[in-house]
């Protein structure tokens, strides 16, 4: 992205925000045109979550998704982004195996990626590698309760601490984690009541998702706020929108206009005897996203209408 002056939001901007009770916003993003729009409606963190696995490649969990997968769309969301801060996910059996893999991989995110900070799913048995990284110069967000890429052992996607050992032990976990050098938790379906518990307890922000309104922000992931997903009605995710809808029924418009022959019209459609067009790049939006500049003319048409490349075009 070119840089338009506006101040990038860091591990600083959260502390200070949690220190005078402003609340932070989080939404997640896969690619650099939703980064774009939710960066410019003022999100605080933008996380590139590993939920992509189900929203964006259709998968029953986040487990099969890969490395490669998270940098490539980190890398997407990065061109996107100018304010908010960029967290990338650490994948499954991107870090569990052993510390060096943490430490490689968090650090494939962050250069490959252009990650700004990394999450890792885990308590204080993470603490360790979320020491290493906060020295390494890489912030951390720690996510804890409800931690998808251990649904097999919670025995699905179930609300945690609810028994006053479970509540004991996430809270033992969110300061073990804390202590380390994360500069944020994630507390994921969870009582609000504990997480309340354990905002207070800590002097780094906590993010909340199906946690209650007294963590410090909230993170909902974009394609249930928008309810893309007309099946998904978990009690957690509030609608502010129905895309799923609203996409369909625009689909539908179309599909009966070109049928009907009543697209493309003249309003949309090059004709030998009009100037040139001022704006034709197709994909306009994806150009947009990754800062705009003047559209590509395409070096082999002639004519007063050609249509623009998006991109240069390899040499012959
Ligand atoms: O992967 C993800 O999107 C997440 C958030 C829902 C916290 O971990």
């Amino acid at each position: 992205m070119k840089s338009t002056g506006i101040p990038k939001v860091t591990v600083h901007t959260l502390a200070k925000m949690k220190a005078e009770h402003r609340k932070i916003s989080m939404l997640t993003a896969y690619d650099a045109s939703f980064a774009r729009l939710v960066d410019q409606a003022g999100v605080d963190i933008i996380l590139v979550g590993d939920s992509l696995g189900m929203v964006v490649q259709g998968e029953g969990n986040t487990l099969p998704v890969t490395m490669d997968e998270m940098i490539y769309h980190c890398r997407s969301v990065k061109r996107g982004a100018e304010r908010a801060q960029v967290v990338g996910d650490m994948p499954f059996m991107s870090y569990q195996a052993s510390l060096e893999d943490g430490i490689r991989n968090a650090g494939r995110l962050v250069k490959e990626g252009g990650a700004e900070a990394v999450k890792l799913e885990g308590g204080a048995d993470y603490a360790e590698l979320a020491h290493r990284l906060s020295k390494i110069g890489i912030p951390v967000m720690g996510h804890i309760g409800l931690t998808p890429q251990s649904l097999h052992s919670m025995g699905g996607f179930k609300v945690q601490g609810r028994s006053q050992k479970q509540a004991q032990q996430l809270l033992d976990d969110a300061r073990a984690l804390e202590q380390a050098g994360c500069y944020s938790i994630v507390l994921e379906g969870i009582p609000r009541e504990l997480a309340t518990e354990i905002t207070a307890a800590l002097s780094i922000p906590t993010i909340g998702i199906g946690a209650g309104v007294h963590c410090d922000g909230q993170v909902l992931v974009i394609y249930d706020l928008l309810g893309m997903n007309e099946e998904f009605r978990p009690k957690f995710v509030k609608r502010y929108d129905n895309l799923a809808v609203r996409i369909r029924t625009a689909v539908e418009q179309y599909i009966t206009e070109v049928r009907n022959e009543q697209f493309p019209d003249e309003e949309h459609s090059f004709s030998k005897d009009a100037p040139a067009p001022q704006n034709a790049t197709p994909y306009g939006s994806a150009r947009a996203a990754a800062g705009g500049g003047p559209p590509e003319r395409d070096p082999d048409a002639s004519g007063a209408a050609c249509i623009p490349l998006p991109f240069p075009r390899p040499k012959k």
